[in-house]
């Protein structure tokens, strides 16, 4: 069964038929289910007609992931790519393309399609897009687009987006454009939806994860930081394991900031050290006193320096590269501060880099990623953190609390 936003672009296809459909929007709002629902019916169209549509996606898992599972739940039958990446449905074939990157276009140059769905069009190449729909030049064909929503100049807010309601000379509407709402999404269950809001960081990651808002990112980077979080002794805790996050400087500061995970799943800032003007010789010893106090712990370091890490190596430290998306990693580290799972430990009458820096970290409106100063500690925490955990949710509900 359909949700009601999704019947409202069914409508618009029984309707208008437009050439080019978008549906932007939140995370999890339904956009890829419906699309996926009416690419079908489109292909059905051609029944046993042998023609080719295309199905484009950033990875190939991706695709995988976010569109195939569904397809098949919709069909009811199992869908196996064969040795050319497509699937046969309704006696046509559906070619999948990864296109995120510079030369994905490539890949469907001098293809004839009688239809396409792109997943998730802004991690996809501006090439990719464009090639993909002039290939779109069979009698009829169609092209379906889902996006969430990024900085709004974005090519598929400005080219395609804002051009909602455009018509070509015969009347036909060739674009239109919808937006959707976590809310739209009726199937999911109103607790699900109420955990990811109370995940989901404020400001621009609601704007745009629950709103599904085309902002840009502007002011505090990390607004859902309280003094509450600071935490003046961590001598009751049980910590189950450490890690450290490295950002290496010189005129800036070079910071080592070490985590403690306790048994119920928080994460606490339990130790900060940040100098200007110190040789590696100095961060090495600090790195072997860390491994005195707090044991054998993974350092996810700064690949900026790739001598500094094999220092480290050589000290027998166990340093790893961290994972330096930027976004990606700010999200993981500001929802954490959001659900008041990660704490920083800052005894009485101690200063912190850490401080300092989270009151003055901001988003920078032009490039949508932060202005590079005040960073280095915050760098150091956001490697740490989004390189040990990924993606990975922060505790919802505490261990303690659940009846085991
Ligand atoms: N009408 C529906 N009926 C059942 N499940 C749905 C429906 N619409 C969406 N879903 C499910 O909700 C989840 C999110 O939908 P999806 O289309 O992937 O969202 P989006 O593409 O906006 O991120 C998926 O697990 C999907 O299977
Ligand atoms: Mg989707």
């Amino acid at each position: 069964m359909l949700t009601k936003k999704q019947i409202e672009i069914v409508k618009c296809v029984q309707r208008e038929n437009p050439k080019i459909l978008i549906c932007s929007g939140a995370k999890r709002s339904g956009k890829t289910y419906v699309l996926t629902y009416i690419f079908l019916g489109h292909i059905a169209r051609y029944r046993n007609k042998g023609l080719s549509f295309i199905l484009g996606g950033a990875t190939q898992a991706s695709i995988r992931r976010n569109v195939l599972d569904d397809m098949e739940n919709i069909l009811g039958k199992e869908l196996k790519l064969d040795k050319t990446n497509a699937i046969t449905v309704f006696g046509n074939k559906i070619y999948c393309f990864d296109g995120a990157n510079a030369d994905s276009w490539k890949k469907v140059r001098g293809f004839t399609s009688a239809g396409a769905f792109l997943n998730e069009g802004t991690a996809l190449h501006n090439d990719f897009i464009k090639e993909v729909i002039s290939r779109c030049s069979y009698e009829g064909a169609r092209v379906y687009i889902d996006t969430n929503p990024e900085n709004p100049m974005h090519s598929v807010k400005v080219d395609y987006i804002d051009k909602d309601g455009q018509k070509l000379d015969s009347g036909q509407v060739n674009i239109r454009a919808f937006n959707f709402t976590l809310f739209d999404n009726t199937s999911l269950s109103k607790e699900y939806v109420e955990s990811i809001i109370k995940a989901t960081p404020s400001g621009m990651y609601t704007d745009r994860d629950i709103y599904g808002r085309w902002v840009t990112a502007e002011g505090i980077v990390y607004r859902d930081f309280t003094e509450d979080l600071y935490i003046k002794s961590i001598d009751t805790l049980n910590f189950t394991s450490f890690f450290a996050g490295v950002d290496w400087g010189y005129e800036h500061y070079g910071v080592i900031t070490v985590f403690g995970e306790t048994d119920n799943g928080d994460v606490v800032l339990v130790k900060e050290f940040a100098s200007q003007h110190r040789e590696i010789e100095y961060w090495a010893n600090i790195g072997k006193t860390i491994k005195d106090t707090y044991g054998d712990i993974p350092f996810y370091c700064d690949t900026a320096r790739p001598e500094h890490i094999q220092r480290f190596r050589r000290e027998g430290l166990r340093a790893r590269n961290a994972d330096k998306s930027v976004l990606s990693g700010i999200e993981q580290v500001a929802r954490r501060f959001k659900m008041k799972a990660l704490k920083i430990y800052r005894p009485n009458g101690i200063k912190l880099r850490f401080s300092e820096e989270i009151q003055m970290y901001a988003w920078n409106e032009k490039t949508g990623e932060p202005i590079k100063q005040y960073d280095d500690c915050l760098d150091s925490v956001r490697y740490a953190i989004y390189t040990h955990y990924g993606d990975r949710k922060a505790r919802v509900i505490k261990r303690s609390e659940l009846d085991l």
